[in-house]
């Protein structure tokens, strides 16, 4: 096992309440950067680290932090993104539910690098029990003088609270969370300007990601440079992983994102290999929205280099040979698993959480989802799988936010490796329902409407 930087001490016992966390040197990056340091400073540590925003999109975190505005008399604030509501992704809820003091830890001290005096964690409604276990942290900070005015002496003040949303996915999209933080809907705003501009009620807002908060801490802690000497090239650091699928160990791992793919499959101190001794068939690397790899490119890229498990690695070679390393939800699929099955389930769910607002996005979500429930269930034509392809394109890159995106790639990759087993739904229905429900076909063949 590599470094561990934000779970080291998650099996420490009690590590969930403030007087244990506080013993094993909790709020030490509070005390150095508001008695030590500047908040330029503070800053400056968290470029040096090279940390990139954990919640998928992998920006430089201490570039989005140097634009935030500073006009005079103007609020900022920090938000928390841990809405978490990517398929495959539980990373956030792990961190959050084990050591909720890291996430309060990091909100002091990034908000004090910003200039923010207010921040708020937008939690998805289904995390319920885990907005209780914040508001605890929450309170323990207060009565304990992390949070409050007049931090630790230092002239500082910072309030924290934490808020729900009501379960939509598009509330991750870092504008609609903004909206919805203001009690309007989640529907994205299209940008400019930025929220680091005008975000929350038109004010300079930081949108980041729980992981990358908690990031943070250890990275004030021990220094940029330090965090920066772990992982490889620009992937610096370490990264919560959550693994699932077919593999033998299902769970959150924190890995250092020089190990190859094929180490976290198949070493028991990650993945513990496929389950039940199966062969691999492809991989999700990066949560639902990234491209799907099929066997051969999963623990090697196009040009026979071994992967690893680091932004630039798993991207290597484009959309035509690569994927993404997202926000961490790795999917592994055993020879059995039925991909037109699955990028049908994956598109039903992008279709469901669309906001509306943009017709590609609105209307095409729902014909991928209606194409492709037709091929999976035996109605499907030949012509089926170049109209998928051709609604996909037409999404990709036409809408105000990037969920469009996220609803074409999965299926575009889809189509791009696994082209044979749609064709195979075409010409052998019976046989595929037979496959992937274990039923006589006639009894699930559904009346689809073309
Ligand atoms: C539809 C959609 C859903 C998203 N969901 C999340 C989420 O649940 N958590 C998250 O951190 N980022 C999510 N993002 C990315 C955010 O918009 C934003 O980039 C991120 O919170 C920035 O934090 P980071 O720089 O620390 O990664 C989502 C983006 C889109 C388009």
């Amino acid at each position: 096992m590599g470094r561990q930087l934000l779970l080291d001490k998650v099996n420490v016992a009690g590590i969930n309440t403030y007087d244990v966390y506080r013993k094993e040197g909790g709020y030490r990056s509070v005390e150095k950067a508001l008695k030590k340091m500047t908040p330029e400073e503070v800053l400056e540590e968290v470029k040096t680290s090279g940390l990139r925003g954990r919640g998928g999109a992998g920006f430089p975190t201490g570039m989005k932090w140097s634009f935030i505005a500073k006009p005079e008399g103007v609020p900022r604030f920090l938000l928390c993104n841990a809405d978490e509501s990517e398929p495959g992704t539980f990373k956030d809820r792990y961190l959050m539910e084990k050591i909720p003091h890291l996430l309060v830890e990091g909100m002091v001290t990034s908000s004090y690098a910003l200039g923010a005096n207010q921040g708020y964690i937008y939690i998805r409604g289904e995390y319920m029990y885990v907005l209780r276990i914040l508001e605890k942290a929450i309170a323990e900070a207060y009565q304990n003088g992390w949070l409050g005015k007049n931090i630790l002496g230092s002239g500082y003040d910072f309030d924290l609270a934490v808020t729900c949303g009501a379960g939509a996915y598009i509330c991750g999209e870092e504008t609609a969370l903004i909206e919805s933080l203001e009690g309007e809907r989640g529907n994205p705003r299209i940008k400019p300007p930025f929220p680091a501009v005008k975000g929350l009620w038109q004010n300079p807002t930081v949108v980041n990601n729980v992981e990358t908060i908690a990031a943070v801490v250890p990275i004030i802690n021990d220094g940029g440079a330090e965090y920066a000497k772990i992982g490889i090239g620009r992937s610096t650091g370490t990264k919560l992983i959550s693994a699932s699928g077919n593999i033998n160990k299902p769970g959150v791992f924190e890995i250092e994102m020089n190990i190859t793919v094929e180490e976290f499959i198949y070493s028991d101190q990650y993945c513990g290999g496929i389950k039940n001794g199966k062969k691999l068939k492809a991989c999700v690397p990066g949560g639902s929205s990234v491209p799907i790899l099929p066997h051969y490119l999963v623990c090697k890229t196009a040009a026979g280099q071994d992967r690893l498990m680091s932004y630039e690695s798993l991207a290597d070679g484009g959309f035509a040979t690569g994927s993404m390393l997202g926000s961490g939800g790795f999917v592994v699929y055993d020879e059995d698993q039925c991909i037109v099955r699955n990028t049908w389930n994956f598109t039903r769910f992008y279709h469901h959480e669309s906001c509306g607002q943009c017709s590609p996005c609105r209307e095409g979500t729902g014909w991928m989802e209606k194409v492709l429930h037709r091929l999976e269930y035996g109605h499907g034509k030949m012509e089926d799988i170049d109209l998928l392809w051709d609604i996909q394109r037409k999404i990709e890159g036409n809408t105000i936010c990037p969920l469009g995106d996220a609803a074409a790639w999965p299926v575009a990759a889809a189509i791009r490796h696994f082209r044979e087993e749609f064709e195979w739904h075409v010409n052998e229905p019976v046989r595929c329902l037979e496959k992937n429900y274990g039923l006589v076909a006639e009894k699930v063949f559904e009346p689809v409407t073309a």
